[in-house]
């Protein structure tokens, strides 16, 4: 979103406003050396590592690398957009903000949101009334009945019907004067080829999908029959992530919070077939894998005590690989996660209309960890042979690796010796070897690279650990001492950046320093991607002292380091010139021309 409060607004609001209040005012923070900390209200924690300067204005969790400026803490911690917080800190401090400094465009997304929210809610009810009452839906509610559910359920969750044929929601948009593109943004029509639009969803149960406060976001819907595809869901909208999203935390909320558990599953009908047996704690996550947001969003509504999370299973293969990459991510929430296997061939809803509420309990009473799972079914599947006990280490040193609490990550890594039977240094050993892989998490300012975590399916990157390090540490040295700013310029050394991200931040860096001397944290307002921000804050926090030396050290090894890299290719050219490796040869010159490209 580009920014249209005038930079000079802006400026007077953040001059005029004290970080340190204004967040004082949700978090309790306490004076530490020069800056204050306190528990980190976006992950949580026992320790605080939710550390606020005064000086710089700006705040840094050392734990969970949320940081920014006072506009980046608000939207986040009241979940506002940037106007709104912008706003919100002018109130605060009695600047008035004349509505005209809101962009007609920045009118139109704020609102935009609720027009697509209202939409839902009323696509909802007419949904709705179509399975309850309507002789259409005759077919659906008896499909409904003969899979066990209750009118009670079929209510609480506000389940709908469509009939088949194309237009059913649009001739009732059209008769509520609804814009067709309204719709289309909200996914529930679609564009024909030709001309006009059709309805996304055709002779399908529906299912809405709703956020923690209630509003509807989305929609499921299931065929009755053997067609495919057999669930079709709502396209990502401005109102609807997929990778956040879990299917009924509105109504489970309340009890996750009370009983301080929760029950992931994988289906709408698991589900509702969990609350239906009295199991209110569930919510699905609609057939994706678990991420990261899901878990820090479970852990929010899970409250503050213990808390753990019971991840249901209907086969070991399924989701085992992507909960392995959770296991990082409960530890940081503080929350306990453990693994209900069900029998073979069973999914919660059929499970618990076979066998009942109380089996399903038993099953996850005697629960394993999910740690203890997937060293288990990792050696169910490599064997304790000595080649399996060498396959079982590969697969869980970079989980161990993951794990940022040395203490968890000692018991951890015992637990595999003594399942394993083999000695506990070399386990270390293999541990540490991941870690100092440039693919291994890191959490310390600095460290934290910008490929990382943009998204919890990503693969480690496998990237040149050197290089990597030298670009980030060329940027937290243009913060830290903008003074060496004019060399990196000079030398053109951003130019040479391979990671785009670094190199936009760079640039940016480079731009703002320049100009703006109202204080690093002003430059936040400019950087709209979170993984950019959390690096720019984090170099920020730091008080590295460059002196002209090691700046000047830095930018040669630098710059060294590029000249090997470059020598390396027109080695691997020519290697690929002679064994007549045309693909090869195609790429490598290609990267050649983009190395010669930034060097113009
Ligand atoms: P399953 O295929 O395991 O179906 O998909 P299910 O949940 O047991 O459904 P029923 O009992 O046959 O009705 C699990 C989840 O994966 C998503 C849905 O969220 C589903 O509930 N899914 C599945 C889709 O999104 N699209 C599909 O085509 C299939
Ligand atoms: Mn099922």
């Amino acid at each position: 979103m580009a920014l249209h409060i005038s930079d000079d607004m802006l400026a007077e609001i953040r001059n005029a406003a004290d970080i340190v209040e204004m967040i004082s005012a949700r978090v309790y923070l306490k004076k530490a050396g020069k800056d204050f900390v306190g528990l980190c209200p976006f992950h949580s924690e026992k320790t605080p590592s939710f550390t606020v300067s005064q000086g710089k204005q700006i705040f840094y969790c050392f734990g969970c690398g949320a940081g920014g400026n006072i506009f980046n803490f608000l939207m986040r911690y009241d979940g506002v957009s940037f106007p709104e917080a912008v706003q919100a800190v002018a109130r605060h401090y009695g600047i008035s903000l004349p509505e005209k400094n809101m962009s007609p465009e920045q009118k139109k997304q704020a609102s935009e949101r609720e027009h697509l929210l209202a939409l839902n809610h009323r696509v909802m009810q007419f949904y709705k009334n179509i399975l309850l009452k309507d002789s259409r839906g005759q077919g659906a509610r008896q499909y409904l009945k003969q899979r066990g559910m209750d009118r009670q359920i079929i209510e609480r969750f506000n389940l709908g019907y469509v009939p088949e044929g194309w237009d059913n929601l649009i001739r009732f948009l059209r008769k509520s004067r609804v814009s067709m593109e309204m719709a289309e943004k909200a996914g529930l029509i679609a564009p024909k080829k030709q001309k006009g639009y059709y309805d996304r969803f055709r002779n399908r149960i529906i299912f809405p999908i709703v956020d923690i406060s209630g509003q509807v976001i989305a929609f499921g819907g299931r065929v009755m029959d053997d067609s495919k595809p057999k669930y079709l869901n709502s396209p990502e909208t401005p109102v609807y992530h997929k990778g956040r999203t879990l299917y009924g935390i509105h109504e489970a909320r309340e009890q996750c919070r009370s009983r301080g558990c929760v029950f992931i599953v994988e289906g709408y009908f698991d589900l509702l077939v969990m609350h239906q047996h009295g199991l209110k704690n569930t919510v699905a996550t609609l057939g994706t894998a678990l991420t990261r947001d899901h878990i820090r969003r479970l852990s929010r509504a899970a409250g503050s005590g213990d808390k753990k999370a019971y991840l249901v299973f209907d086969s070991d293969e399924a989701g085992i690989n992507a909960a392995k990459r959770t296991i990082g991510a409960f530890l940081e929430e503080s929350m306990e996660a453990a693994v209900v296997l069900l029998p073979e061939g069973h999914d919660p809803d059929s499970y618990l209309f076979e066998h009942g509420p109380e089996a399903f309990d038993r099953l996850a009473q005697g629960a394993p960890s999910l740690f203890e799972f997937l060293i288990e079914n990792t050696i169910a599947a490599h064997g304790k042979s000595v080649e399996g006990k060498v396959r079982v280490m590969g697969e869980i040193a970079p989980v161990l690796a993951e794990i940022s609490d040395p203490v968890a990550r000692s018991l951890y890594t015992r637990h595999l010796t003594e399942s394993l039977g083999v000695d506990e240094s070399a386990v270390l050993e293999k541990v540490r070897e991941t870690r100092d892989k440039p693919s291994a998490r890191s959490k310390r300012p600095g460290e934290s690279k910008l490929s990382e975590g943009k998204g919890p399916e990503k693969g480690p990157a496998a990237r040149e650990p050197l290089q990597d390090r030298l670009e980030v540490q060329v940027v937290a040295m243009m913060i830290q001492n903008p003074e060496s700013i004019a060399e990196v310029e000079e030398r053109n050394i951003l130019d040479y950046f391979e990671d785009p991200g670094l190199q936009a931040l760079g640039k940016l860096v480079s731009r703002q320093l320049k100009q703006e001397q109202a204080g690093v944290s002003g430059m936040l307002n400019h950087v709209e991607d979170e993984q950019q921000r959390r690096l720019l804050a984090s170099f920020m926090m730091e008080d590295a002292c460059w002196g002209r030396e090691s700046c000047a050290l830095l930018l040669s090894q630098f710059v060294q380091c590029k000249q090997r890299r470059k020598n390396d290719l027109l080695e691997q050219i020519r290697a690929a010139e002679q064994s007549n490796d045309n693909e090869l040869l195609t790429k490598l010159l290609s990267k050649k021309q983009k190395q010669a490209a930034g060097r113009r």
